[in-house]
């Protein structure tokens, strides 16, 4: 199922009875491949694939209809509207930014998604503990997210809590490695500070 949320006028809100399983949530799920994975792999947790493109995310859904996969649900919504304020607060266990436009050029810098804003912003739908899972083939995008991050002490280095998706690959990253570049993965735990909401 699609769910459409636009602007501030969209909260998302799990069905009742299904809000208290743990959450996955694939910002810019793209084709799906990874996403329809997880899901496939983790049937008693509700997961959630988000994007902007709704040709995407209808192919998406038909191929997770073909798979039965009942626990995939489909957000088409703006990444950063859905961590600012379409999510419930602390309603996701982990959230995976798997391969993100790396908007290579200086000029469209300001078009990349991971920021101290979007980080900042991020912690208010991840649950104390949760994971925030992230991969890109872009070296200068990877080394500025090591740098932000670093900076944010809220988010600690915890690799390990992503051993169980390790072998999953994202549609983006399958062109990448085929092309002879390296996807590196890393993964931070949600650890709130003193003054967190
Ligand atoms: C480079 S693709 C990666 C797709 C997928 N994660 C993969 O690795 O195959 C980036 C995806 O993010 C989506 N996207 C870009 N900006 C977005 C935004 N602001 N909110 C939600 N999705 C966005 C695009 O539509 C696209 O499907």
């Amino acid at each position: 199922m699609i769910h459409f949320l636009t602007g501030t006028y969209a909260v998302f809100q799990p069905e009742e009875g299904r809000d208290t399983a743990p959450c996955e949530l694939d910002l810019g799920c793209g084709k799906g491949r990874f996403v329809l994975d997880l899901a496939a792999r983790f049937p008693e947790r509700r997961v959630y694939g988000a994007d902007v493109m709704i040709g995407r995310l209808r192919k998406v859904a038909k191929k997770a209809e073909l798979r039965r996969l009942a626990n995939l649900e489909l957000l088409r919504a703006d990444n950063l509207e859905l961590v600012a304020f379409q999510l419930p607060p602390a309603s996701v266990q982990r959230a995976h930014l798997l391969c993100p436009d790396p908007w290579p050029k200086e000029r469209h810098r300001d078009k990349r998604l991971v920021s101290t804003d979007f980080l900042c912003r991020l912690r208010r739908v991840l649950v104390p503990g949760g994971i925030l899972h992230l991969a890109t083939d872009h070296d200068p995008y990877f080394t500025d997210w090591l740098r932000m991050i670093g900076k944010l002490p809220f988010f600690v280095r915890d690799d390990a809590a992503i051993a169980d998706v390790a072998d999953l690959r994202t549609d983006f990253e399958l062109i990448w490695l085929g092309k002879g570049k390296t996807v590196p993965h890393m993964a931070f735990r949600y650890v709130p500070q003193v003054g967190d909401a």
